[in-house]
């Protein structure tokens, strides 16, 4: 049916993300335990106990924008930057799909040093190799002929978070170069070329408020996405908002199961995030209504190098050991996970 508006919504958020006040109105469950059994319903009517998973190569650590949130951020002087090479990046993906990923997402920061020629060269090259996967670019914001040669040369998906649907929020964790508004009109050019879209927002941001969540959720419902990509926001050392509170592992559980129930056939990844602040994060996400799960195929050579937040998880893994990881972690929860494209 039709959303609450923000305000009531707001205030549903708000209440089931305090576990100071489990208050029960099904019986003798909480509010909290009865909409994940909905959210854990819903999701096992559509998938079964499939979980979706996508190989991250994080291909550049450059970026020109200086988001206040994020540990790659132009102002932090302490990153080591790097960039992977074509070569390296077909590398991470052989090496992908030997180990049953057929999606293979290439996420970089907003790197200049990448021309759109050479983007749309490597979607090629891998389109070309392995005809049988999908690839999904997460490279910021673009121009709409951009993103448009990026598609004909064989881009499948791409992910864009909103990050927050309130304008002013999204001022207040954003510096002036950047505009709520280019961020919306990307989302929609990337729609209008046939790329599944995947977008998302932050929980527990700083300054954000349960109304705030509500309209996440009233600007999805809107954009209609394919992929929802939502995870707690984790302070990093070296940002302006260093020492702002980290998002909780209750509020993003709820956001996943209400994402769930107002989006039956999303596919939602339980994120690195979440595995970060706590140890069977991932596994409660899939428990809340999540499908997906994204580990990282990157060179470990680079990946203490692309740290968003502070003490990310997998960066001392091979990809080969995270693969073998989740399958154990997903099978102890009664999930499997599955080769397979995992398309919308
Ligand atoms: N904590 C949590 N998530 C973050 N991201 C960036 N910085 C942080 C942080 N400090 C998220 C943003 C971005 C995605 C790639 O990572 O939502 O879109
Ligand atoms: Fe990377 Fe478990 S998923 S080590």
């Amino acid at each position: 049916g039709e959303l609450p508006g923000v305000n009531e919504l707001g205030e549903a958020i708000r209440i089931l993300s305090d576990s100071e006040n489990p208050q029960s109105s099904q019986d003798d469950l909480t509010d909290f335990e009865y909409l994940r059994r909905k959210a854990y319903d819903l999701a096992h009517q559509r998938f079964g106990n499939r979980i979706y998973i996508r190989g991250l190569i994080e291909f550049t650590n450059i970026c020109k924008n200086d988001c206040y949130y994020c540990g790659i951020r132009k102002s932090n002087i302490h990153v080591d930057r790097y960039r992977l090479t074509k070569d390296q990046i077909l590398a991470c993906a052989d090496e992908g799909y030997v180990l049953g990923f057929r999606t293979f997402v290439l996420q970089g920061g907003e790197d200049g040093g990448f021309s759109d020629e050479a983007i749309a060269d490597i979607v090629r090259y891998i389109k070309e190799r392995y005809p049988d996967c999908a690839v999904t670019l997460s490279f910021g914001e673009h121009p709409y002929e951009t993103y448009r040669l990026w598609r004909m040369a064989g881009a499948d998906r791409y992910l864009l978070r909103h990050e927050t649907a309130d304008r002013v929020h999204y001022e207040r964790l954003h510096p002036d170069s950047m505009s709520y508004d280019n961020r919306v009109r990307c989302l929609y050019d990337l729609k209008s070329l046939g790329y599944q879209v995947g977008s998302g927002f932050m929980v527990g941001s700083p300054y954000q408020t349960p109304v705030n969540l509500a309209e996440d959720l009233h600007f999805l419902a809107k954009l209609q996405p394919q992929m929802i990509g939502i995870g707690p926001y984790v302070p990093h050392k070296e940002t302006p908002f260093a020492k702002m509170k980290q998002g909780t592992v209750r509020q993003t559980l709820v956001m996943i199961s209400l994402l769930r129930l107002m989006f039956p056939k999303a596919l939602i990844p339980s994120t690195t995030s979440l595995g970060t602040i706590a140890a069977d994060g991932r596994e409660r996400g899939f428990m809340h209504g999540a499908n997906v799960v994204m580990p990282n195929l990157s060179p470990v050579s680079v990946r203490k190098k692309y740290e968003l937040y502070d003490n990310k998880i997998c960066t001392g893994e091979e990809s080969a050991q995270c693969r073998g990881c989740l399958d154990r972690r997903a099978e102890a929860f009664g999930f499997q996970v599955v080769v397979d494209r995992g398309d919308y």
